[in-house]
């Protein structure tokens, strides 16, 4: 019987990049998406890449019966869950629809896996676990702490997933936790195609280097950083997922295990230096004007990569111009799509 590494949110902009990081790897992948931000189309856009169709299941995490007949169907050998809600504006907003989706729906995915007796787990978590940072690097015993919903949500799988590593043996648990992931696959075929305005900085950037939207607006230049603007530590998204199949296969061969890692560059650029890096990928000039800090901001973060790099041989390899190239290619062949 085949066996298959699900992956949930396997449609989303990380998702989809692991998934290719994984086909290209040798597994097979079958996805669970409900498609609340994300395109079926993004199926054939994996396959084109990689010569090879993912299983995909129309389906939502919190539904028991729909994760009970994917267990039941398939062999499932490991489960890397993307699945979620990710602006933290919203979160404020709309708190029990971050913690329904966010922890109800990890907890209905754990309960599934312990019945089917399948026991590893990668989790997407994020560096907003830390809070504002008491120092940098921010390494991985960092205090933790959360500032809103969405952050908090990421805080309560993480230690639900703790607490399951310490009643069970045989869990073997990957907690990652994701600095800023930008840039998109290097054939321009997926990236991210976030719904209405872009809250992230980049996907910002993309659409006024198009001219979809007039201008940039910076939040603050009053920083204590090198230049006033906001610093933080910017990840390709194919660093990113390489990170998870590496993961993966470190989980798969240990008999027990809770991984706590840092998944960054160890680098920080500043928002201005990112425009300038765009600017130089598109050949276009970025607009941009100086507005208030944004509420909840800090000022600067980076990550510790040591450990990655000890307990999993793993760095980030991508330069900051790679990352702009690779989102720009994506963005030219996504707005084209959207006209078309
Ligand atoms: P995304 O929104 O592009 O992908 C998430 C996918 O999950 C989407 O395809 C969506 O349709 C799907 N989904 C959402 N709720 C679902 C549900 N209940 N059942 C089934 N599918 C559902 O987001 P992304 O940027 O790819 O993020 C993936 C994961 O990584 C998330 O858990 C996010 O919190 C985490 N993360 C992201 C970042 C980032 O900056 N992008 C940083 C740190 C952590
Ligand atoms: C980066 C920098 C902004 C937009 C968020 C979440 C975090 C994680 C990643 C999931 C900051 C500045 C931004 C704009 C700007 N997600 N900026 N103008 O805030 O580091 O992290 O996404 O886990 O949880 O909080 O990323 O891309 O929003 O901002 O000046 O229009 O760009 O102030 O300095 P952030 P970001």
């Amino acid at each position: 019987m085949t066996s298959y590494i699900l992956v949930t949110g396997g449609t989303g902009y990380i998702g989809s990049h692991a998934t290719v990081a994984l086909q290209e790897a040798g597994y097979n992948v079958l996805i669970l998406d409900n498609l609340s931000n994300s395109s079926a189309s993004v199926i054939d856009a994996i396959s084109s890449i990689t010569g090879q169709k993912p299983l995909f299941v129309k389906g939502d995490i919190r539904d028991r019966e729909c994760l009970e007949r994917l267990f039941s169907d398939y062999s499932i050998s490991a489960v890397m869950h993307f699945a979620g809600l990710k602006a933290v504006g919203e979160s404020v907003q709309f708190p029990l629809r971050y913690y329904d989706n966010n922890v109800h729906g990890s907890v209905q995915l754990l309960e599934t896996m312990q019945a089917a007796n399948v026991r590893t787990f990668i989790f997407s978590s994020s560096a907003t676990v830390y809070g504002d940072p008491q120092y940098l690097p921010l390494t991985e015993d960092h205090p933790l702490s959360s500032t809103n919903p969405y952050g908090h949500s990421k805080l309560i799988v993480e230690e639900i997933l703790a607490n399951l590593y310490q009643s069970e043996d045989h869990w073997r648990i990957a907690r990652l936790r994701y600095f800023n992931p930008v840039g998109a696959h290097s054939s321009g075929l997926i990236g991210e195609a976030p719904q209405g305005i872009p809250n992230n900085l980049m996907p910002y950037v993309a659409q006024v280097a198009t001219g979809e939207r007039d201008c940039l607006r910076v939040f603050g230049n009053d920083y204590d950083t090198p230049d006033g603007t906001g610093v933080r530590d910017y990840i390709h998204v194919q660093d990113l997922v390489d990170g998870h199949v590496v993961a993966l296969k470190h989980c798969l061969e240990s008999s027990s295990e809770l991984l706590t890692v840092n998944l960054g560059t160890g680098k920080g650029n500043s928002v201005l230096e990112m425009v300038k890096a765009f600017e130089r990928s598109s050949n276009t000039r970025i607009n941009y004007e100086i507005a208030n800090r944004r509420p909840g901001d800090i000022a600067a973060c980076w990550a510790d990569t040591l450990l990655a790099e000890q307990t999993l041989g793993w760095k980030a390899t991508r330069d900051l111009q790679t990352m702009c190239d690779d989102a720009w290619r994506w963005q030219q062949h996504y707005a084209k799509q959207a006209k078309s």
